[in-house]
């Protein structure tokens, strides 16, 4: 077994400010009120994933799970503890992250692919075949700042799908697809779970996660509360199977979606 991911008593720091104004905060102080104070929005959180293990990241809103995939990812650094990841890291971390609003979906479609470690013979290889998955043909030479939520996280989806690497990291995927861009991605990143690749997944979807993971983590206010099965996991969050079935966003619901 190899590790993929090791994340060791990592905790990141944030700062609350409760006035905004210089003015309402002069005021607080001469009050003797609080003008700001720090919480941890991932607090000393340790595990370790294997190569090939799909992870559900869930937990309530608020509770860190963008903030430790960002951090998985490195476009944050913990405040504290170490964070080792083996191979390359593609993903969806944030709806639009990394794209430039003024500059075309072709554009950033290269710049993002290039940035996440593709070379140029490569994109234009694979250029036919991310439009494709993302549906965009028509919008291709219309800036990304005119795109929807949806279509911009169907450009980074589908970029960060034709990315060869060893973990793949998705947060938000689902929130913003309609239905049959949300079976295609589940169905894709079934696929890639297949390969053998590490598969990291933030998801609300007790139904997707079931289906999709073979472990899950929940953090609750930044701590890790649960690592274990899935099952086990989604009944510590308090789902029953109602809310299994009722999901929106169930898996096999998508499947037998219209794609
Ligand atoms: N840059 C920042 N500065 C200050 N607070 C932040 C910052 N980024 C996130 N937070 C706070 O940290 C906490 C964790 O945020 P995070 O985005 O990781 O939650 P989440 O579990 O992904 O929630 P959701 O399910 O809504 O996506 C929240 O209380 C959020 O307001
Ligand atoms: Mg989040």
């Amino acid at each position: 077994m190899v590790d993929s991911i090791r994340v060791e008593n990592v905790t990141k720091t944030f700062t609350r400010r409760y006035q905004r104004t210089l003015k309402q905060i002069t005021v607080a102080k001469a009050r003797g009120q609080k003008t700001m104070d720090e919480f941890n929005a991932v607090d000393d959180v340790s595990f370790t994933v294997q190569q090939g293990e799909s992870i559900g990241l869930m937990g309530l809103n608020g509770s860190g799970k963008s903030t430790l995939l960002k951090m998985i990812n490195g476009v944050m650094r913990p405040d504290s503890g170490s964070i080792l990841t083996r191979g390359n890291i593609a993903g969806l971390i944030a709806t639009g992250a990394g794209f430039h609003p003024q500059l075309s979906g072709r554009d950033n479609l290269v710049l993002n692919a290039a940035i996440l470690g593709m070379s140029e013979k490569e994109t234009m290889r694979k250029f036919d075949a991310i439009v494709d998955f993302a549906g965009l043909e028509d919008k291709l030479d219309g800036q990304v700042g005119h795109y929807s939520s949806g279509e911009s996280a169907r450009l980074g989806f589908s970029i960060a799908i034709h990315v060869d690497s060893d973990i793949f990291l998705a947060d938000e995927v689902l929130a913003v697809g309609d239905k049959p861009f949300r079976a295609k991605c589940l169905q894709r990143m079934e696929e890639i779970r297949d390969s053998g690749r590490t598969l990291f997944y933030v998801s609300h979807s007790a139904g997707s996660v079931k289906r999709m993971c073979t472990r899950v983590l929940i953090l609750e206010q930044g701590k890790l509360v649960f690592d274990g099965k899935p099952w086990k996991g989604i009944k510590y969050l308090g789902y029953d199977d109602g809310d299994l079935k009722e999901n929106p966003i169930d898996l096999e619901e998508e499947i037998g979606a219209d794609i």
